[in-house]
């Protein structure tokens, strides 16, 4: 792939990784990636923003071939898919300086073995000036690692966001096009990336909201022309209260637990609450982190195997922990033979969420009417609780 123009003398470098299917060897890729760099020529320095994933060195290189003389590599983030060819770059460019925030530096220094004194360190608000363009840089920490930052280039009033605003999505689209994919992969890139860090991501939303942005250019995904389809999502994502909805991951060993799962979902559709069910067995962890962005409630439902949880049960209660989704209610349901450790050590795994624990249900061997009686009082109860929060679809 060539540089493609963007803007006069603003190119977009890097690459699309149609093939890659896991990130952080944590999160599912169903649609591949892109990893954006871009390169800005000012009347007097010509600076390249972020660089590309190490694998994708040959390519990244051959493209920096149309560029002379290289005066900065802005470094927005640490991660090694936007700063791992920085050493490669060096090597070509030995001249050039990398900027980055105060934090950014020890961690390149640690990750990528960079000389101190390639860095200049540029604070929150600070400016550089490539003579006829002026490149202003705002902190925007934990998006996604603590040393992030954007840079806004103010005669074009284009915003370059590194991963925040991304989606992952292979596309052959410079800028966005199908909006529905885009919004789709965003949310599942905000949900597993951004989603933890909600309180300080607001924060940062209002910090760039505050800049008068007319385009987005992040470094996973394509560039928004039309900046407010992804900042209006992220408003709602981040800020809006979570919806009338429940998120049930369950799995089920001899038919018992999914028989309750099975009731639940009933009971609840016949109550006006919105439910999503995850079959643990085949999920795309993706799709389920992506409804804990708009879920009040979840319900994790798992026999008792091995003394415990089932494990897959274990970990989406441990995902959804890490993931601090804005759920303000939990329960747990499950079936077990002669001993139970499931509720127990489920909720155990989700505390840091914060939310009211609303009586689980159990059941020892078969569910009986019994069982279905109770899971219809679990049913009464969330439907209430969302009722009494206001919350709607
Ligand atoms: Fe795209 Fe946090 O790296």
């Amino acid at each position: 792939m060539n540089p493609i123009k963007v803007k006069e003398n603003i190119y977009r470098l890097g690459s699309i990784d149609w093939d890659r299917r896991m990130f952080d060897a944590l999160i599912p890729l169903p649609d591949g990636t892109s990893y954006n760099a871009y390169l800005i020529k000012g009347s007097e320095k010509t600076v390249l923003i972020d660089t590309d994933e190490p694998s994708m060195k040959e390519e990244f290189m051959k493209q920096l071939e149309m560029v002379d003389k290289l005066d900065y590599i802005v470094s927005l983030h640490a991660e090694q898919d936007h700063s791992g060819c920085i050493p490669f770059v060096l090597e070509k460019f030995p001249e050039a300086k990398v900027v980055v925030s105060p934090k950014c530096k020890g961690m390149e220094m640690d990750l990528l073995h960079l000389p101190e004194d390639v860095f200049i360190t540029v604070g929150d608000g600070e400016t550089l000036s490539l003579g006829n363009r002026t490149l202003r840089f705002v902190h925007t920490p934990w998006v996604h690692w603590p040393e992030t930052m954007t840079a806004y280039l103010e005669e074009e009033r284009i915003l370059f966001s590194c991963d925040f605003f991304g989606s992952h999505l292979a596309t052959s689209d410079l800028f966005v096009k199908d909006k529905i994919k885009v919004y789709e992969a965003a949310k599942r890139y905000y949900a597993e990336i951004m989603m933890p860090f909600r309180r300080i991501i607001s924060k940062n939303l209002q910090k760039v909201l505050a800049l008068d942005i007319d385009m987005i250019a992040p470094s996973h995904g394509p560039i928004y022309r039309e900046p407010a389809l992804i900042i209006e999502a992220h408003k709602e994502w981040v800020d809006a209260p979570p919806k009338n909805l429940v998120v049930l991951p369950y799995i089920s060993m001899h038919e018992s637990t999914r028989l309750m799962v099975e009731h639940l979902v009933g009971a609840l559709i016949d109550r006006g609450v919105e439910v999503q069910q995850f079959n643990l067995e085949v999920v795309d962890l993706g799709k389920l982190a992506i409804a804990l962005v708009d879920a009040a409630t979840v319900v994790i439902a798992s026999p008792t195997v091995l003394g415990g949880p089932h494990p897959a049960a274990v970990y989406a209660a441990y995902l959804a922990n890490a993931l601090r989704p804005k759920v303000k209610f939990i329960s747990v349901m499950g079936s077990y033979g002669w001993a139970d450790r499931s509720v127990p050590v489920l909720s155990g795994l989700v505390k840091d969420m914060k939310a009211e624990i609303l009586e689980p249900v159990v059941q020892k061997g078969a569910p009986t009417e019994e069982t279905f009686q109770a899971i219809d009082r679990l049913a009464d109860d969330i439907a209430a609780k969302h009722k009494e929060e206001g919350l709607v679809g």
